[in-house]
């Protein structure tokens, strides 16, 4: 029988612009995605290209002094080095300017004239050419383009139009019969939002600019942006070559995306492939966007991420494991050069790499440098029973996570595992186990454990941590890469007894992260200083406009340990009705589930708690909000500025409930 197959792409993306953190984002993703599929045995296309015709990249490459093909090769270029360096492992990288693409689009121009659904007439309206978009003047801000504040040419032409219209109704009715089509939920809300407001036939040829597929029927016209653009995802499937490849692959499983072009791929593509009486997607998945700082990511304000460097200083592991790790997927983010380091020095050095260190030293010092021999099940202590039991529920809801694209849940899980490993290496305190004959033999099981639970985890991580998953498995003694070993090689139990390990470099190094926070704090002390001149003393360190100003009163540390200060998991959470500030949250303490009101709403939603952890005050008195009862108060850091930052304070991996923060 042939393994199922999934057909995962990414956006094709513009070469208007060299790639950063928001085109590797989407790429790693599916990367991790389509690895975890491979690991799962089945047959995975993974799609990723760039998009390169229309007037901006025309008059990008004129204004560079390059012909528009030579500009895009160039272009192109860069980003197929950039997946190279990020690990990606696409099956092919489409080009809108590639002849079998063309090819596609002249036809599908022409499948759809046949069938009535493109019609010619004229299109004049305010136009914004580096948005390629046409405005009606009612949106204009100032004159301006509403979306990028740019001047906007009014433009008259003759041209074609797809019937959009027509397909409304139809994509309602496909929309509420697949609940799965367009996710998360509240992308698939908006749209059917959308699309009940009505849909307006779509401008689909160009005459004023030449950069682009030429209309077979139809002289002096290219295929403006959307046909041409979206068809590559039936290109790169076979549509025209390759019938029994399409048969294979198409509809694609999952198309991924940033959230800003969410529309275009659930109601223009979706219509359009109606319109050829193709199959559609099994679904539209549209991520959040990364800001950095706090601020829009732009070449204007200077801060876009490059990926190369990160990776250059950090390894590209750590690359993809922060962006999957840091925020789930559907989610906006913020990327900060500090949470990064944390993040990386947290996880994978801290907790992962020292796990793998702490299993390798402590074998070769007590059994010799093999992996021993574990008790027999009915010899071996409750304790001991924990972490593989604790591994195979993992290794079952990191693949429900991944499923469902939930990366960050998925490593979180992992990473429980990997956690709950050192806690268990802490609290039976192998080295003290060998000073007897009788606790020797319970070290052979707890050591088997520890590598064990070491080798299972560079399976789980495996599609995110591509090249550190195989050098853990070699420091174990194992000489191929989790990625080719397979899924089920993460079932408990596959480390041979007998296995020799191989003590190594770290695998993920520490990085400085107090140097870092000192760096930051002192750049940020130059730009916040008033021009001062070189032959002044430093002045001393203030407290940045937009916070609080330190308190005066000091404490002691009994005044402090009256306040008890937990860690609780956000169970449930809806805004207070009639407050625009307030929301009701249920949280988990552990010992109990209670209610505490807070003033958060405004920055949070629901979607955005639930399985939050979070820190409580658990001894406060309980109040009353808006007629709801608070008992207790949740722990955020805010500024004072307008807008107010608010950020909720989450420990840094997942720990009990109930746990105790001090
Ligand atoms: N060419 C179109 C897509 C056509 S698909 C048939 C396009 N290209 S783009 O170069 O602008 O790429 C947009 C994509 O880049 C987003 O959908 C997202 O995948 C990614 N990102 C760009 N900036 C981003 C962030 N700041 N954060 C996260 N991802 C973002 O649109």
């Amino acid at each position: 029988m042939k393994p199922q197959s999934f057909y995962i792409t990414t956006p094709i993306y513009y070469v208007n612009d060299l790639p950063h953190l928001g085109h590797a984002y989407t790429t790693v993703a599916c990367d991790a995605m389509a690895r975890y599929k491979r690991m799962r045995g089945y047959d995975v296309y993974f799609l990723t290209g760039t998009d390169e015709h229309g007037q901006k990249i025309e008059r990008k490459a004129t204004a560079e002094g390059f012909t528009p093909q030579a500009y895009v090769d160039k272009v192109a270029a860069s980003f197929a080095d950039l997946w190279k360096l990020l690990d990606i492992s696409n099956d092919r990288f489409i080009r809108t300017t590639d002849a079998d693409h063309v090819a596609v689009v002249q036809k599908v121009f022409e499948q759809l004239y046949a069938k009535g659904d493109i019609y010619k007439g004229s299109y004049e309206g305010w136009y914004c050419t580096p948005d390629e978009a046409f405005f009606p003047e009612t949106q204009l801000v100032d004159g301006k383009c509403p979306d990028c504040g740019r001047e906007v040419e009014w433009t008259q032409e003759e041209a074609y139009f797809f019937r959009l219209s027509k397909y409304a109704q139809p994509l309602l009715e496909h929309i509420k019969a697949h609940p799965e089509f367009i996710q998360p939920v509240s992308r698939r809300n908006e749209m059917i939002k959308f699309i009940e407001g009505g849909l307006d036939d779509l401008c689909v040829s160009r005459t004023t600019f030449s950069w682009g597929v030429p209309v077979t029927f139809a002289p002096g016209h290219v295929a403006y942006v959307w046909i041409d653009a979206l068809t590559n995802y039936i290109t790169a499937a076979g549509y025209l070559d390759d019938p029994e490849k399409f048969a294979r692959y198409w509809p694609a499983d999952v198309h991924v995306m940033g959230k800003e072009i969410v529309r275009f791929h659930s109601v223009i593509w979706p219509a359009l492939l109606m319109s050829l009486g193709l199959p559609l997607p099994g679904q539209v998945f549209g991520h959040g966007w990364w800001t950095v700082e706090g601020e829009k990511m732009s070449k204007s304000r200077g801060n876009v991420i490059k990926p190369e460097e990160y990776a250059a200083e950090f390894g590209v592991d750590a690359v993809r494991y922060f962006m999957l790790r840091e925020v789930p997927f559907g989610q906006d983010g913020d990327f900060s050069r500090m949470n990064f380091i944390y993040r990386v020095n947290a996880d994978l050095a801290n907790d992962l790499g020292n796990l793998l260190s702490r299993a390798t030293a402590m074998i070769n010092k007590f059994t010799d440098g093999r992996v021993p021999t574990p008790q027999p099940l009915d010899e071996q202590v409750e304790a001991d029973r924990l972490l593989p039991t604790l591994a195979d529920e993992v290794m079952d809801r990191a693949a429900d996570a991944f499923d469902k694209l939930a990366f960050q849940d998925g490593l979180a899980e992992v990473f429980r595992l990997v956690g709950a490993a050192n806690k268990y290496i802490d609290d039976v305190a192998p080295w003290s186990l060998a000073k007897t004959d009788e606790g020797r033999v319970r070290l052979s099981t707890v050591l088997y454990n520890i590598a064990e639970t070491v080798r299972v985890s560079a399976v789980l991580l495996a599609p995110v941590i591509t090249t550190g998953c195989r050098e853990l498995w070699r420091q174990l003694g194992l000489d191929i890469s989790p990625l080719e070993a397979g899924w089920e090689a993460a079932r408990w139990g596959g480390l041979e007894p007998g296995t020799e390990v191989r003590r190594g470099d770290p695998v993920y190094p520490r990085y400085d992260a107090k140097a870092e926070a000192q760096r930051r704090a002192a750049a940020q002390a130059v730009t916040a200083a008033p021009s001062a001149s070189p032959e002044l003393a430093p002045a001393p360190a203030a407290a940045p406009a937009d916070v609080a100003p330190p308190s005066e009163e000091q404490i002691t540390i009994d005044d402090f340990a009256k306040v008890d200060l937990r860690v609780a998991t956000v169970v449930e959470a809806e805004p207070v009705k009639g407050s625009e500030k307030l929301m009701k949250i249920q949280v988990d303490l552990g010992w109990e589930r209670r209610q505490i009101v807070a003033g958060i709403a405004k920055h949070y939603s629901p979607a955005d708690l639930v399985g939050k952890q979070i820190v409580v005050v658990a001894n406060l008195k309980p109040a009353k909000l808006r007629g709801e009862v608070s008992n207790g108060m949740l722990l955020a850091a805010s500024t004072t500025g307008e807008p107010m930052v608010l950020a909720t304070l989450t420990p840094d991996k997942p720990i009990s409930n109930g746990s105790k923060v001090k």
